[in-house]
């Protein structure tokens, strides 16, 4: 079944969009950073049970969510985003592939609809950084994690300065402000939440080629639900991601991101004094 877009879109519109939005119009597969291999880690060293509760925030075009799902067939998998028409792809997507044990819900991550505890795992990959009031949205997370429950975050974040310019376009781009923020920020903003790491996985960006770009563009504009677009409409598309493309390849040479796993600090503090080693 394909799900047809929601309205017309007028060719000013799509130049102006900003990025979620032109993604969630083009259906771009809009993965977490490290794809596949980031959840496959998360899974690994999360150690969650058989049918653990999962939530993702910012699920956009269902990516994470769907990989959990079918990864982790007894789990409950939930993706929440802020956009409507993330969610109803998400959600075809889902029955297309004949996936039951996932929900999308249309949230905004500060306010989410969900108890106290009702997570073993939430996930928040290149989200946070999207959200102004970032303190807000992570207590959010926590308050829906369970007491022993893992927070696996991914976030992106610059590993030497932009220039200026690369920054600002960027800014504009996500509709957000960046403070220039390496891995210490996050660090940082999740230990301030009373979290404790236990796994960390470093990682650095490689340039595309412009072939990649190219090729990456047309595999996006060749789906079903955009061929009955008016071919101005289309072509200001296409344009529109190229141009998000190019900034953001260019500004992912300056970043890195990292697979961070935490749990709550323990009730107990942790001074040893007979220390030990493995043997
Ligand atoms: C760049 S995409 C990230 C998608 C993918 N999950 C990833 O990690 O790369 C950011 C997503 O966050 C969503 N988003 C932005 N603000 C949000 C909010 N306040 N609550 C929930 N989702 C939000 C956007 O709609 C978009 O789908």
């Amino acid at each position: 079944m394909v799900v047809t877009l929601e309205r017309i879109y007028s060719k000013e519109e799509i130049i102006n969009t900003d990025f979620s939005n032109l993604v969630s119009i083009v259906r771009e597969p809009n993965m977490c950073s490290g794809g596949i291999e980031t959840i496959r880690v998360i899974i690994r060293e999360s150690n969650l049970r058989h049918d653990a509760s999962i939530l993702e925030i910012g699920s956009n075009t269902g990516f994470s969510s769907l990989e959990f799902a079918s990864t982790l067939p007894h789990a409950k998998v939930t993706g929440i985003d802020i956009n409507k028409q993330s969610v109803a792809f998400s959600k075809a997507k889902a029955e297309e592939h004949g996936i039951k044990n996932v929900e999308f819900i249309q949230s905004d991550a500060r306010t989410l609809p969900f108890e106290d505890h009702s997570f073993d795992l939430v996930f928040c990959s290149n989200v946070t950084s999207f959200i102004n009031d970032r303190d807000s949205a992570i207590s959010e997370y926590l308050r829906v994690l369970k007491p022993n429950g893992v927070l696996a975050a991914a976030p992106i974040y610059y590993r030497e300065i932009p220039p200026f310019h690369i920054k600002k376009s960027v800014e504009e781009a996500i509709h957000s402000n960046i403070d220039v923020w390496d891995k210490s920020f996050w660090e940082e903003t999740f230990e301030d939440h009373g979290l404790k790491p236990y796994f960390t996985e470093d990682f650095k960006y490689l340039e595309s080629t412009r072939e990649e770009i190219e090729q990456y563009i047309s595999m996006v504009m060749s789906q079903e639900h955009l061929s009955t677009v008016d071919p101005d409409i289309k072509k200001a598309m296409e344009n529109r991601l190229r141009y998000f493309y190019e900034l953001f390849d260019k500004n992912l040479t300056y970043c890195g991101f990292s697979i961070m796993l935490y749990k709550f600090k323990p009730i107990n503090p942790e001074p040893i004094l007979h220390k030990s080693c493995r043997v």
